[in-house]
């Protein structure tokens, strides 16, 4: 299999505040005392928290990303945030297609692409994610949703520019529900040749693929071990500094 070093992106969606960077003191503390982690670490935080959080981590290595980008540079689009805005703050990468944003803010597999090209522009590496409904995957349809998701959400430029996928399967997320190792391989094989279709083979071995939903300190290990699973996306255990070091550990 491929030597992609793994990576474990922290996200921690709508929580925090400027005591919660406390964790990330706590995090840095752990990743810097013990042993050193196999892992490219990156906490996603609020973007009010994102400039704090890049600098602070800095010295301990852990990387910085935004949890969304908006598809223009800059412009009149109250409320959003431009990828550039996310360079500016010390960001390197930006979780872009979470479920949560494909379901609270209607964004299709079109958006998601836009979004993706915007990061790549502004020198950020998009973690674009996908992932299927139960009732997807209870038809069967899993492989086939998540594959469209993929064709339509990965832009051409990933062929010269980094960037990461994040399968999630949508009922795994925050609900303590996890598929089995083997639907977890499968899935993951699946997308590794799919990306291995579109873009060759060896640029389609090297483009990580994360697991998300309900990564926890207690299944990481053996998730995190099978085939083409290259790090993962953890929302709910990245908050705890303890929990998220664990799962990091279990790399
Ligand atoms: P969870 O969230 O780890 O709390 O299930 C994962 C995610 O949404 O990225």
């Amino acid at each position: 299999m491929s030597t992609i070093a793994p990576l474990i992106a922290g996200n921690w969606k709508m929580n925090g505040l400027t005591h919660s960077l406390e964790e990330l003191s706590e995090l840095a503390r752990l990743l810097t005392t013990g042993e050193a982690p196999r892992a490219v670490v990156v906490v996603c935080p609020p973007a009010t928290l994102l400039a704090t959080m890049a600098s602070q981590g800095a010295s301990s290595g852990i990387l910085a990303g935004g949890q969304d980008c908006h598809a223009q540079s800059a412009g009149a689009h109250t409320g959003d945030i431009s990828a550039s805005m996310l360079a500016d703050a010390g960001a390197q990468f930006v979780i872009v297609g979470h479920s949560e944003r494909r379901a609270d803010h209607g964004e299709s597999d079109d958006l998601v692409r836009a979004k993706a090209e915007a990061a790549i522009g502004a020198g950020l590496k998009p973690i674009i994610c996908v992932g299927e409904s139960d009732a997807q995957r209870d038809a069967g349809e899993a492989e086939a949703v998540v594959s469209a998701q993929l064709a339509a959400s990965i832009p051409d430029a990933a062929e010269h520019h980094e960037v990461v996928v994040a399968y999630e399967p949508i009922w795994a997320i925050g609900t303590g529900r996890t598929p089995t190792l083997e639907e977890i391989h499968d899935i993951h094989a699946a997308i590794r040749a799919r990306l291995v279709d579109r873009f060759g083979l060896s640029r389609g071995e090297t483009i990580r693929i994360l697991y998300g939903g309900s990564l926890k300190p207690q299944n990481a290990r053996e998730i995190l071990a099978v085939d083409n699973v290259n790090g993962g996306l953890v929302g709910g255990a990245s908050l705890l500094a303890k929990d998220f070091y664990t799962i990091i550990s279990a790399v």
